[in-house]
Formats: C-alpha cells, structure tokens, sequence
C-alpha cells in the first residue's frame, strides 16, 4: 500500500486531481476509462481540481464512465442531501464533456433495491470492471456505507447505516440524526477492491485513528478500509492532520520513499 502525505487537504486534493487525470490521460485501451467517485466532504476538493483541468483542456470525460460509491434509501435525486444531487451539483454539471448516460448512480427511490444493486455489479463487469476507484472513509473507517463488521467481500448491496454515522452525517440534515436515511445503497467491499487501482483520501484529526488503522493495523472487519491492505494498486492519500495516530517511523517512511509525490 502507498501512503501519500501532504502538507496540507489542499495539496491532497490537487495531487489526487493531477493522479486521476494522469490515470484518464495515459488511458488508450479501445474501451471507456471506468471511474469509481465518492460522496462527502473529502473529495470536494478533487473534483474542483478536475474540474478546472477539464476546463483548461488538461482532461476530457468523453471517454469517461462513472459508478459512484453509495445512495441514501429513499430519498429521490432532487434531494439536496442526495447523493445524485451531490455529484451534479459539485461535478458532473461544471464538466465540458461527460456524457449523462456515461454516469451511473445507485437508484435510492428503487422498488426492487437487491435488484438494483445486482444490476448495478452486472453493469460494472459489462465494462471491464472499474480502473481506478475513488474513495473517502468514515471516522470509524467504513468505506462507502460498508459500516464496521461488513464483510470484507460483500458485494453492492442494501446497508444500515449505524447511528454514529448518521450522527456524523446529520450536519447535512439540519443536526438531527433521526432525519439521516437509516438505509443506504453501496457498493462492497468486494467490489472496491476489485477494481484494478484504489485511491482513497484520508485528511483532518477526526480521522487519524482511522488512518492509523488502514496503514498501521491488522487487517479487520471492525476497519472495513483494512481490507485496502490486500490490495495490490491501493494508495492513500492524506495530509499531516490525519497522520496524528501513526507511528513516527511510519510517517517518516512514507515521507521518505513518496518524496518525489510531495507538492
Ligand atoms: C459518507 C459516505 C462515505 C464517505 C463518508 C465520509 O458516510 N457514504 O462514502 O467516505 O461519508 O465523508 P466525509 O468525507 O465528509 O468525511
């Protein structure tokens, strides 16, 4: 596993800017590049980074399709708190170039969530499996809504959301826990880590425990983003807030041989 620090969450975020487009660029496969995308405040400033590359003719979408991580149950796209809504309004709708039909986004108002979600795997496999995933983590580690103790292998599926989290989430929802959906839609664990490249983006104090148990820890269900570790093409990518809880030497390592990454 690699582990990018930097200085700061914004030069996180324009280093995992510059990775993706990178990644998009060298892309020549006959076949779409396939992005997985997060939701939360972590990625934010990624995607206005992409965004201004993608205006600045530094990146194109065209030949981009994405799947992102998770929905809320229940609440339909023109939800503010949506998680559809969420990636218009601070991605897809500022692009040049994405392609609507390009952008795959878990169904939260479905009728049939099992078949939706097994839907959503089928279309994944139709394009090759997914390049390169995006993620954020939780403060008790979970990655898209794979809360402790889910399977290390699960696949895209219906989730309960803990109450820690909807605790933590209900900033988005007028600060009360009871308004956060109590069931989301999200991808697996099994399903993140069969892509072929992991980046996941790790940045503040409240989540240096987490971080610390992805790099530094056995690898466990009770840290579902443990699972990272089997990964052969994982990287985090973090700034020095998050990096409270590992070990001097541990940081100093990852300072040391990613010093080329530095910005
Ligand atoms: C939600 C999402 C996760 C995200 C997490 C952390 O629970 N389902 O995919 O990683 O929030 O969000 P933030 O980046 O705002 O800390």
């Amino acid at each position: 596993m690699r582990v990018v620090i930097q200085k700061d969450y914004e030069n996180m975020c324009k280093w995992s800017a510059n990775y993706i487009a990178g990644k998009i660029n060298s892309h020549k496969e006959d076949r779409p590049f396939v992005l997985g995308l997060p939701t939360g405040s972590s990625p934010i400033g990624v995607y206005k980074e992409l965004i201004a590359l993608n205006k600045a003719g530094k990146v194109s979408f065209a030949n981009v399709v994405t799947f992102n991580m998770d929905e809320y149950l229940g609440l339909p796209r023109e939800h503010d708190q949506s998680y559809w809504y969420f990636m218009h309004d601070n991605f897809f709708d500022h692009l040049t170039d994405m392609k609507p039909e390009n952008i795959n986004i878990l169904n939260g108002m479905t009728d049939d969530p099992e078949g939706e979600c097994a839907r959503y795997e089928e279309k994944i496999a139709s394009y090759g499996g997914i390049d390169l995933f995006m993620g954020g983590i939780g403060v008790d580690g979970h990655l898209a809504f794979n809360e402790p103790f889910t399977s290390l292998s699960s696949r895209t599926g219906v989730r309960d959301l803990t109450t820690d989290t909807r605790i933590v989430n209900s900033r988005f929802f007028g600060n009360d826990p009871e308004k956060v959906p109590a069931k989301a839609l999200s991808v697996g664990i099994g399903t993140v880590t069969d892509s072929k490249e992991v980046l996941v983006l790790i940045s503040g104090h409240n989540k240096a425990r987490a971080l610390a148990a992805v790099v530094e820890g056995s690898v466990s269900q009770r840290w579902t983003c443990s699972a990272l570790q089997l990964h052969n093409a994982a990287i985090i990518a973090c700034d020095e807030e998050a990096c409270g809880e590992i070990m001097v030497d541990t940081y100093k390592y990852f300072l040391d041989i990613e010093k080329n990454e530095r910005l």
